[in-house]
């Protein structure tokens, strides 16, 4: 039996656990032998969309392509597992529409505790000018109004934010 693709969008804020989880997510399916694919916007930005810069232009151009990319995975019965801040609702939208098999996951961690984590020290140099636009700091993050998971991980493990996601999937019909 041929098994449905999907893309699954984990979109959130830097640091909120878009890659942790995504990551995570891949090798629980791996193991299971799926087919599975792994587009995360820090990667994406070195090969695919490398040039582009953090304006809204640019953002929307980097969702487009990563989009364009998971819809032809998708449509081949890959599991394709998007990271991306993605800040904008509208273009969400328009990459949901067109993909059709898509589940959205909201990462959500309040700013606060993304910029306490500070993981890559990116938070800092935004609060202090060096990096501008800063997605949260200096630039816009639209909250998902109706994302089909959620996942809270400043109050969650990792392992229920996998299962929440492992959830969906199991329930939306595209694992055996
Ligand atoms: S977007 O908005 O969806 O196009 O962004 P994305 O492709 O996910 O890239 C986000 C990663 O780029 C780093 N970075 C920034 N993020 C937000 N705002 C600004 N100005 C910025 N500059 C660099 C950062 O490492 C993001 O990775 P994550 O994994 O989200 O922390
Ligand atoms: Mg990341």
């Amino acid at each position: 039996m041929k098994r449905r693709g999907v893309t699954v969008w984990f979109t959130g804020l830097s640091g909120a656990g878009k890659t942790t989880i995504s990551k995570a997510v891949e090798q629980e399916l791996r193991e299971r032998k799926y087919l599975v694919e792994v587009l995360d916007g820090d990667i994406v930005r070195q090969n695919l969309t490398k040039g582009l810069g953090f304006s809204k232009e640019d953002r929307d151009e980097n969702i487009r392509r990563i989009g364009f990319v998971a819809h032809l995975l998708t449509r081949n019965g890959v599991i394709v597992l998007v990271s991306a801040i993605s800040p904008y609702q509208e273009i969400r939208q328009e990459v949901k529409s067109k993909i059709g098999d898509f589940i959205e996951v909201f990462v959500n961690a309040p700013l606060e505790v993304c910029e306490q984590r500070d993981v890559k020290g990116l938070y800092k140099k935004a609060r202090s000018g060096e990096i501008k636009h800063f997605t949260g700091i200096d630039d816009p993050y639209e909250i998902p109004s109706d994302p089909d998971v959620e996942c809270c991980t400043d109050l969650e493990t990792e392992t229920e934010s996998v299962a929440k996601v492992w959830q969906k999937l199991q329930t939306s019909g595209y694992l055996d």
